[in-house]
């Protein structure tokens, strides 16, 4: 491992190349808005809330995916930034029905939350107020497309950590919907272990419990550390040896 030396908002900081750059702006203490990124799942680079300026480039670069390289310079809040994490937000709430006031995460939401750090008080764009379907055929929990911002977590943490992959992307852009198995009702599916990790794992109220209400839905996220955690030690395959 190699030590990287980078200019991070005009101070000049040290890290290992295997880190990624949203990593070591969180070191420095540094607040970047994510939600695609969870840590202990792979990263998407999906919702480019993490975006940065590199000097040298003029497009904004998602900092969870970016590689960090020797003298690079990042700056990580600008007036441009902050107009393209504001729009960002606010193309997610038009894009499906993020109807608050009657959404089981309310209060606890992770989109909520940003768009209220980021200043968001109104939607420019035309709301499109897609027609999408509830799945509540699985008995533990429920499946709410409209509430879904497409950021995978939940088909990260059902491939990468429960090893089952009942979740899955099917379409193209705004017109993807997340589906379980072949695009059947997540109770008829064989590979679900109805382990409740995509549930937790979720920002919004796209997954939630069944009959929970509204304060008791708040998701955990500790069980990932402990579990990636615990997989890198192999502390559960020690005995087997
Ligand atoms: Fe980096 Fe979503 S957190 S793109």
């Amino acid at each position: 491992m190699a030590v990287i030396t980078l200019t991070i908002n005009d101070q000049m900081v040290t890290a290992q190349d295997d880190q990624s750059l949203l990593d070591v702006l969180r070191e420095q203490g540094i607040e970047i808005p994510t939600l695609c990124h969870l840590e202990g799942l792979s990263e998407r680079g999906g919702c480019r809330l993490c975006v940065v300026e590199i000097e040298g480039s003029n497009r904004l670069h998602a900092s969870c995916t970016a590689p960090i390289q020797e003298g690079m310079v990042v700056h990580t809040h600008s007036e441009r930034i902050s107009a393209y994490r504001k729009m960002l937000l606010e193309l997610l709430f038009a894009e499906r029905n993020h109807v608050c006031a009657v959404c089981v995460m309310n209060g606890h939401c992770e989109l909520q939350s940003q768009a209220a750090l980021a200043g968001m008080d109104h939607v420019r764009y035309d709301y499109l107020h897609p027609d999408l379907p509830m799945d509540a055929s699985h008995n533990l929990f429920v499946l709410d497309q409209n509430r879904c911002i497409l950021c995978t977590r939940c088909v990260r943490v059902c491939d990468e950590v429960e090893g089952a992959h009942t979740w899955d992307l099917m379409g193209r852009g705004i017109h993807s919907n997340v589906i379980a198995d072949l695009n059947q009702p997540w109770g008829t599916s064989e590979s679900c272990t109805s382990c409740g990790k995509c549930v937790q794992v979720c920002p919004t109220g796209a997954l939630y419990a069944k009959g929970a209400t509204v304060a008791e839905m708040e998701k955990q996220h500790n069980f990932l550390r402990w579990i990636v955690e615990g997989r890198e030690k192999q502390q559960w395959s020690r005995g087997e040896r």
